[in-house]
């Protein structure tokens, strides 16, 4: 994970430099129709990875936007307030003409480039840059790597004729064994680009504005030329799905390896997913294939049992999620146990030691301390107390097919199995429900509500219900018998029976 470096040279850096990122392109090689640049990286979009990056080293930062230019920078805005300033680059001309529409907002010593689709950079990184271009002095510096494979990277070629960048679709040379590829991040003096920006031209196969071409003006004019390398993982360009992919496996390892360090245990860590910002504490054990989202807190000593989904929530300490859980945007307190198969969603609230069971849904509801409410349950609406205990089965009916209704179980009450709460209904405190009851009204404290028909036992009547021997015989030759047993026990409705 990135360190803030707060040395004390480093400082300088945001004296000294601007940063332009270039986020105005197509992304056509995605393929999806939308921007790249949106698209999340364990959970966060591509495009704040270096804008975040930039404002933890407060360096004042310009984005280039064009393509889907409201989106990208809606996104920004969102996360950075007014903090970082938008350049328009109406038509996508290339990677140098977005530098040129940026002239305007120049103003400080050096200008850090850096392209928008490289999202697994550091602030070590851009230091280290920083670094190397006071230290040489360079009109320009700029990151590069060493990589076999290199078809969506432009090749740096060094030879008597000094230094270049060719593009993959201009290269067609033999491939040295040193195989190094331009990373797209640069730093380059004002003065230099204020002098030379204007000898960037579209000479080239793809008829664009090639940053890249400053390295060769550079070269030629006899200005210093600094390539710094960088390890290749920190300098992905991200071009297509594919390569989102590979970044987003190396961004998660990162963050799975991270939490190791912190003392949470991943059983099968290979097929957790885990974004940017989860926290988590010592003691905790994740299974296999769970999914933790967005703005998660784990505490100390919980158990996350396999193929569960965590969103948006907070779990206390020693919480027990059995598989298949999903919770989301809701919060769970110390040594409460849900699942397995729950889902609890939409702002609820489970308070300590209460065990929500199998297949319970819980939606806008709060459940208090010491509760039970193991089995096939729906609570919508509904706030809980402590001390109460649910019967399998038992229903909220909290919506009238145009508003939603609250249902209010108070402290110590406990509601019989399959019971039907008709909401608006408040049960009160110690209160009792039969079993099978449809609650409709409300029930004082301390009393038992029963709300259910007596049941009637007719004497010898179950002969007159089974199958006469004409009937078995037509069962016998008839293959499809479920039709006649369905007649039959549709005959067979409680008022045939209590009118006997
Ligand atoms: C670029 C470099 C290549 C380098 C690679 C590193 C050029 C010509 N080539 O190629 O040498 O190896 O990055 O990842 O620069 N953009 C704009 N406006 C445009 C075009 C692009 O803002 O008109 C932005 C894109 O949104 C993107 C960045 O510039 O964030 C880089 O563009 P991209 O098309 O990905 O360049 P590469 O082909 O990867
Ligand atoms: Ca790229």
């Amino acid at each position: 994970m990135n360190e803030i470096y707060v040395k004390e040279d480093f400082c300088m850096i945001n004296q000294k430099v601007q940063a332009i990122i270039l986020a105005a392109g197509k992304s056509t090689r995605f393929n999806t129709g939308r921007t790249k640049l949106l698209e999340p990286l364990c959970g966060q979009e591509m495009i704040l990875y270096p804008t975040k990056l930039l404002s933890s080293m407060k360096i004042d930062t310009s984005v280039v936007v064009g393509f889907k230019q409201d989106e990208v920078s809606s996104v920004i805005k969102e996360h950075h307030g007014e903090s970082i300033r938008f350049i328009i680059q109406d038509k996508q001309l290339g990677t140098g003409h977005a530098l040129i529409c940026s002239q305007p907002s120049w103003h400080k010593d050096h200008i850090l480039v850096l392209n928008g689709d490289v999202p697994l950079i550091s602030n070590k990184l851009i230091q280290n840059l920083y670094e190397s271009h006071i230290a040489t002095d360079a009109a320009i510096s700029f990151v590069t790597s060493h990589v076999i494979e290199a078809n969506s990277y432009g090749r740096v070629i060094k030879d008597d004729s000094g230094i270049r960048i060719v593009e993959a679709s201009e290269f067609n040379g033999e491939i040295d064994e040193t195989c190094v590829i331009n990373a797209g991040i640069y730093l380059i003096k004002k003065d230099f680009l204020e002098k030379y920006i204007n000898k960037l031209n579209t000479q080239n196969s793809a008829s664009e504005f090639f940053i890249t071409d400053l390295v060769q003006i550079a070269s030629e004019s006899n200005r210093q030329v600094n390539p710094m390398s960088a390890p290749f993982d920190l300098i992905r360009g991200i071009n297509t799905l594919k390569e989102l992919w590979t970044a987003e496996h190396i961004k998660r390892s990162e963050l799975i390896e991270h939490w190791m360090d912190q003392g949470v245990r991943f059983s099968k860590a290979h097929t957790i997913h885990i974004e940017l910002n989860v926290t988590m504490e010592a003691g905790t054990v994740i299974g296999q294939a769970v999914q933790l989202i967005g703005k998660t807190h784990i505490g100390a000593n919980c158990s996350i049992a396999p193929f569960s989904v965590i969103e948006n929530s907070t779990l206390k300490n020693n919480v027990s999620v059995k598989s298949h859980s999903i919770i989301t945007d809701s919060t769970i307190e110390d040594n409460a146990q849900i699942g397995p198969f729950a889902h609890i969603h939409t702002q609820s609230f489970v308070d300590k030691n209460t065990i929500i069971g199998n297949f319970v849904e819980m939606k806008k509801s709060t459940i208090g301390k010491q509760c039970k409410a193991k089995h096939h349950l729906y609570l919508g609406n509904a706030q809980i107390g402590a001390n109460v205990i649910i019967g399998a089965g038992m229903t909220t009916c909290n919506y009238d097919g145009r508003k939603k209704h609250a249902t209010i179980i108070k402290d110590g009450a406990f509601i019989g199995g399959n019971n039907s709460l008709v909401a608006p209904v408040t049960i009160g405190e110690k209160a009792y429900t039969a079993a099978g009851s449809v609650i409709t009204e409300d029930v004082p404290d301390n009393s038992l509500a029963i709300a259910r028909s007596r049941q009637t036992n007719k004497a010898e009547y179950a002969h007159k219900l089974r199958p006469t021997e004409k009937e078995d015989d037509r069962k016998e030759n008839n293959n499809d018998c479920s039709a006649i047993d369905s007649f039959l026990a549709a005959q067979k409705t409680d008022s045939d029976i209590t009118n006997l």
